[in-house]
């Protein structure tokens, strides 16, 4: 960590605001946010119940703020009454009822639109759906759908009704579904034949056949399916409903259910650091605050701007910045179906220019992959649309974001590197463009209204320029409200007794130069970011142990250039080592196949290598630490005499497969 630590500290570019940005901003020049941080450092409460009565269209105004009388289950305008889907939708019908919501760019380029009236009309229709099949308010319903306008229409039909969606990523496996069916409850899922990423089909309604057949999915009554590829289903007459079918006749208006603002809008699972998901449960009113301060005060979104965030509805991005806080805004967005390297590096650029983006918000990943690929790509490109840009999901690295800046914003454009969490619901620590000048890699300075700051382990405040655990001190609106099913996990991940269960623990280690500017190190606990998604070491560890050649398995991650960290595993086998390396490299391809159907594609280990044993100290303890070094190639220089087997080092250095 310590090295890290120097070396952010060696960054000292500074870009402040241009001029021009500047004075057109939502919030310009930095007296302007030292006044809103103020306003909250007042009166925190009021500053956010302020905040909710301006910016929120409310069917009953709460005159409660934040109640923390059962702490650390915080509650926020509790008294109020409200509904997600009136405030994205209702709102604007009379206002701007043919301006465009939603711009979908298909894998293979085809362009669909919908514009407020039509998007408020098809979810309409769908929430009728939903209420013909006898969902209610607080039901559970888990979507598990492709990028489309209909993975929109599905979340927002549910918070129209008050149901509590769980959104599962399309690239999981069955197994996921299964594990978050159960968990949940959920009633019904709503999923597709298909979907094509990259030119490639994938089967979506085979993945939720598979996991209803693996058991105990009683709390299952109907699956709809959205036909989109229209390949051959398997088809179950009593369960399985074509959403074309269960929205046929339908009235295309449906008044929305009005609920208290603490009413569970969604859970989203997140893993941890043990092998069980976490079910993290947002709130209504809260929530929906939290994504449209940001959008605001990050985004500087404006009326005529076309937002584009790249990330898939599947992850809590998806959520905040494609589902709900650019509707909740009234702005055009464009969602995307593909990948960024199909059919080439250029189509990130293209889409930009076809649909004159001015706001783009994408992962450090994603621009480190089309550095690597494509450089040039984007001059080949107009992009004079893009007046702001965005990062999510791992630190940048300083020369990403130099060419970020360069090539892509062309210098004209502000960056915001947002750091927040799924459980934060919203941005968290970013840039405000008008007003915060920014250093490549940091995400600078705490939204207004957001206590963050960095402490030892006893909980004090650490001296600026040194690194600790990163805390947020005070309840904030869109922060989540338990883990579902799970209040004692809740407190323990979260608000732990070490820090007398005073402050919420992010996990993340981080540190803040003398100006007061926060650099994110990286987790703190065995949990792993690999493409800007986070993994748990232990589920992958348990999903290896589950594969009957497998005995022990650990596993850990080292730095990749492209994906931030990359999953190594070390695995015993319960029979002899493979004897050729064709043999070593065939099951290693076998146990990534494994990985992928347990969990997930993106949960691949990129590196197994193979032990008759694995690093222990005397009383058990694998030792991680020597296990990092492997996995990153060094000559092992730390002190190994608290281990009790060293020779098993040489074996695992071996070779990687
Ligand atoms: C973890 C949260 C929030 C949406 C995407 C990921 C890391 C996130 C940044 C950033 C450095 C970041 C942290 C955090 N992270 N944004 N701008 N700079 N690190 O959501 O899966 O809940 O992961 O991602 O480690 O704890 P998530």
């Amino acid at each position: 960590m310590s090295q890290t630590i120097e070396s952010i500290l060696h960054e000292t570019r500074l870009f402040p605001p241009g001029a021009e940005f500047a004075a057109k901003a939502r919030v310009s020049g930095m007296a302007a946010y030292d006044a809103l941080v103020a306003r909250a450092q007042a009166d925190h409460s009021g500053f956010w119940t302020d905040m909710a009565r301006e910016n929120l269209s409310w069917r009953v105004a709460p005159t409660i703020g934040l109640n923390d009388s059962n702490a650390p289950f915080f509650k926020w305008f509790e008294d109020g009454k409200i509904n997600v889907s009136y405030n994205c939708l209702d709102r604007h019908l009379t206002t701007q009822p043919d301006k465009l919501a939603l711009i979908f760019e298909a894998d293979d380029g085809t362009v669909t639109t919908a514009t407020y009236r039509q998007l408020y009309h098809r979810v309409c229709a769908f929430a009728n759906a939903l209420k013909a099949q006898g969902i209610e308010a607080g039901d559970r319903v888990l979507i598990y759908m492709p990028m489309s306008i209909e993975a929109v229409v599905s979340m927002q039909a549910c918070a129209r009704v008050g149901a509590i969606h769980s959104v599962v990523f399309a690239g999981f496996s069955a197994k996921s579904i299964h594990e978050r069916v159960v968990d949940a409850g959920a009633r019904m899922i709503i999923t597709a034949d298909g979907q094509y990423r990259g030119g490639r089909e994938i089967p979506l309604k085979k993945a939720v056949d598979e996991a209803l057949a693996m058991g105990s999915c009683d709390c299952i009554e109907k699956v709809i399916v959205y036909r989109r590829t229209g390949n051959e289903v398997a088809w179950d007459p009593a369960r399985d409903l074509w959403w074309h079918e269960a929205v046929a006749g339908l009235p295309q208006d449906c008044p929305p259910t009005w609920v208290g603002g603490e009413h569970p809008l969604f859970i989203l699972y997140t893993s941890g650091s043990t092998g069980k998901p976490k079910g993290v449960q947002h709130s209504t009113a809260g929530y929906l605050l939290g994504a449209v301060m940001s959008m605001q005060w990050v985004f500087d979104i404006k009326p005529d701007d076309v937002f584009w965030c790249t990330a898939d509805v599947g992850w809590v991005t998806g959520h905040s910045y494609v589902a709900y806080g650019p509707l909740a805004m009234g702005a055009t967005e464009v969602i995307f179906e593909g990948i960024p390297t199909f059919p080439d590096a250029g189509r990130f650029w293209r889409v930009i220019e076809k649909h004159r983006v001015s706001i783009f918000y994408t992962a450090p990943t994603a621009i480190r992959s089309l550095i690597k690929i494509g450089p040039d790509e984007p001059a080949k490109h107009d992009l004079s649309c893009l007046r702001l840009l965005g990062t999510v999901g791992e630190p940048i690295n300083p020369e990403a974001w130099m060419w970020y800046h360069n090539v892509v914003g062309q210098g004209r454009c502000p960056i915001v590197d947002t750091w927040w969490q799924t459980e934060t619901g919203a941005h968290m620590i970013a840039p405000l463009p008008g007003a915060i000048p920014t250093k490549p890699g940091s995400c600078t300075l705490p939204l207004p209204g957001i206590d963050a700051a960095i402490v030892d382990e006893t909980g004090t405040e650490v001296e600026r320029g040194k690194g600790g655990f990163l805390v947020i001190r005070k309840p904030w609106p869109s922060m989540l409200r338990t883990l579902w099913g799970d209040p004692d996990r809740f407190k323990r991940s979260y608000y732990p007794d070490d820090f007398q269960g005073r402050y919420y623990l992010a996990g993340d280690g981080a540190n803040r130069d003398l100006d007061g500017y926060f650099w994110i190190m990286g987790r703190i606990d065995d949990v792993m970011n690999v493409a800007g998604h986070r993994l748990g070491s232990t589920e992958i560890e348990s999903a290896l142990v589950a594969n009957p050649l497998v005995a022990e398995a650990a596993v850990v991650s080292r730095p990749d250039d492209v994906t931030g960290e990359a999953v190594c595993a070390f695995v015993v086998l319960k029979c002899p080592r493979p004897a050729s390396h064709a043999d070593a490299k065939k099951l290693a391809d076998d146990l990534r196949e494994w990985v992928a159907k347990e969990i997930g594609a993106i949960a691949k280990p990129k590196d197994f290598r193979f032990g008759d044993n694995l690093p222990k100290t005397r009383s058990g303890k694998i030792m991680r630490r020597l296990l990092r070094s492997i996995a990153k190639g060094e000559v092992i220089t730390q002190d190994i005499t608290t281990l009790e087997n060293p020779a098993i080092l040489e074996q695992l250095n071996e070779a990687a497969y």
